[in-house]
Formats: structure tokens, C-alpha cells, sequence
């Protein structure tokens, strides 16, 4: 397996080292690994030689740069306005509460992250929520409630099949 920072020094090579590629440099990290690390915005604040705790305010003011490893799975909700009128809040508090996090954060066991985006371009069909990059026309708490079921039954399968092969 490629040496992480071995790695994040290769992309860095693609980057000349000015303040001015910080943010270039920080979305192709998370491209690769899903989020960015701490020894990665060390790495890439060093490189483009903005101060590290100015590095994190600019990955902390776009919404699109994740600090925190994501979860297996994604859970957005549009919030746009066609979809907030539809219910779309509703539809975030709902899972909140079903999952025990808020937007933006990752249930324990890692299975699940919840999201909200903006319009997503298909208000027809509002509320929209998208599950693992399927989108979920009219959706409702109900409807993903059953995706989450979904979700979790994988696991749960492994689970009771490797307890089957112990116990033969
Ligand atoms: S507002 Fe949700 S898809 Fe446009």
C-alpha cells in the first residue's frame, strides 16, 4: 500500500509552493482520501506556506472541505428552496434524531454520514434526499428510514454468517 505522506508529497509536487494553490492542493487531498488529515493540512500548509491555522479557516469556510474521515455511507438532504418548502428540515431533524448526530457529522459505528447540500437541480421532484449518490425523489422520513434498514442489513448478515461458520 502507498506510504500516505510519501503520497500526499507526490501531489504536492503538483502544486508550486505559494498560498495561492492552498485550496487547489487541499480538494485534490480530499479526493483521494475522502476527507483531509491533520498531518495533511500540516503537510499542504507547510508546502504552500500559508500559516496552518489560517489553512484551517479556509477548509473550515467551504462547506465542501471535510476534516473528519467520512462514513461508509452518505446520507444528503437537499435543502434548497423548492425542497425546504417540500419538508426537507422535517426531513433532516428526522434523521437526526433517528441517528443520534447532526448534519455534518458521522454516526459511531462509521456506517452512516448525514449531510445537507443545496439545490441539487431536480426541484420537480422535492423533497430530494440522496443516498449513496441515488437520489430518492419525494422523499420521506419513512422511505429513508427503510434505505437506512438497508444499510445496516449488510452488516448484520456478516454478522450472523461468521457466527454460523464458528459455531458449525
Ligand atoms: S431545491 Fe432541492 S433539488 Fe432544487
Amino acid at each position: 500500500m502507498t506510504d500516505p505522506v510519501q503520497h500526499i508529497d507526490d501531489l504536492m509536487d503538483q502544486y508550486p509552493s505559494k498560498p495561492e494553490y492552498l485550496i487547489g492542493l487541499l480538494q485534490n487531498i480530499q479526493s483521494h482520501y475522502g476527507h483531509i488529515s491533520q498531518d495533511a493540512m500540516v503537510l499542504a500548509s507547510e508546502h504552500t506556506k500559508v500559516p496552518l491555522t489560517q489553512a484551517y479557516s479556509v477548509a473550515t469556510f467551504y462547506q465542501s472541505f471535510r476534516l473528519d474521515p467520512p462514513g461508509e455511507n452518505e446520507i444528503k438532504v437537499c435543502l434548497g428552496t423548492a425542497c425546504h418548502l417540500n419538508g426537507g428540515q422535517r426531513l433532516v431533524d428526522g434523521l437526526s434524531r433517528k441517528l443520534g448526530i447532526e448534519p455534518g457529522e458521522t454516526t459511531e459505528d462509521m456506517m452512516i454520514t448525514l449531510n445537507t447540500v443545496n439545490c441539487v437541480g431536480a426541484c420537480a421532484i422535492a423533497p430530494v434526499a440522496i443516498v449513496n449518490e441515488a437520489y430518492h425523489a419525494g422523499a420521506t422520513l419513512g422511505k429513508l428510514e427503510k434505505e437506512i434498514k438497508k444499510i445496516m442489513q449488510p452488516s448484520m448478515d456478516t454478522v450472523e454468517t461468521i457466527e454460523g461458520e464458528t459455531n458449525a
